[in-house]
C-alpha cells in the first residue's frame, strides 16, 4: 500500500518464520520451473521433436490450378535412391489423397499444403505431428521402420467437419514400389 501519512511502520524485520517460508516458496517455484524445462528438453530429445524450421510459402488459393500440389502430383513419388516424397493437400474436411502409401525403412518426406484454413496432422505411433497453415508448405521428414497401417487424423479444429477429417498411412515393403525411373506417377493406396 502507498504510504501517505508516514506514520505506518514496516513490520518488524527479522521475522524468521516468514523469511523461511518465503525462501521455501522461492525454492519450490524455481524447482518447478527447472522440472518443467527438464521435461520439455527430455521429451524433445527422447522423441525427436523439432520445431517446423522450414518457412516455405505457397499461394493456398490456387493449389488446384497447377504446380507442385496439382491433383496429378498428389501422392507418393519414389526417387532413384528409394526415398519417397509424399505430397498431400489438406482441406475442409479431407486429406488428398486420404491414404498415403510409403516404403518401409526408407527416408520419407511428407509435404503438405492447406487449401483453406489451418489443419494439423499426426501419424499415430510415430513422431510425425505438424500443423498445416494456409500460405505455407509443411515439410516433415521421417522413416517408417516397419510395414503397417497408421491413422492420420487432423488435430487442429478446422470447422464443423473436423472430427471426420482423417487419412491413413500405409507402410509397405520398399520392394513393392516401382523403381523404374520412367514410371514416376504419384501413387496412393488406391493406385
Ligand atoms: Cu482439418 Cu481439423
Amino acid at each position: 500500500m502507498a504510504e501517505i501519512s508516514g506514520t505506518a511502520k514496516l513490520p518488524p524485520s527479522g521475522d524468521k518464520h516468514e523469511e523461511a517460508s518465503e525462501r521455501l516458496w522461492v525454492i519450490f517455484v524455481t524447482a518447478t520451473m527447472v522440472l518443467l524445462i527438464a521435461v520439455v528438453v527430455f521429451t524433445s530429445v527422447h522423441y525427436g521433436f523439432h520445431p517446423p524450421s522450414q518457412v516455405e510459402t505457397i499461394d493456398s488459393t490456387s493449389l488446384h490450378k497447377g504446380g507442385e500440389f496439382s491433383e496429378a502430383n498428389l501422392g507418393t513419388v519414389i526417387a532413384p535412391d528409394g526415398s519417397a516424397v509424399v505430397r498431400v493437400v489438406a482441406q475442409q474436411y479431407a486429406f488428398i489423397p486420404n491414404c498415403l502409401v510409403v516404403p518401409a525403412g526408407k527416408p520419407v518426406t511428407i509435404r503438405l499444403a492447406s487449401a483453406d484454413v489451418v489443419h494439423g496432422f499426426i501419424v499415430q505411433g510415430t513422431n510425425v505431428n505438424a500443423m498445416v497453415v494456409p500460405g505455407y508448405v509443411t515439410t516433415v521428414r521421417t522413416t517408417f521402420q516397419d510395414p503397417g497401417e497408421h491413422l492420420m487424423p487432423c488435430h487442429e479444429f478446422c470447422g464443423i467437419g473436423h472430427q471426420a477429417m482423417w487419412a491413413h498411412v500405409r507402410v509397405v515393403e520398399a520392394s513393392r514400389f516401382p523403381t523404374d525411373a520412367d514410371k514416376q506417377k504419384a501413387v496412393s493406396c488406391a493406385s
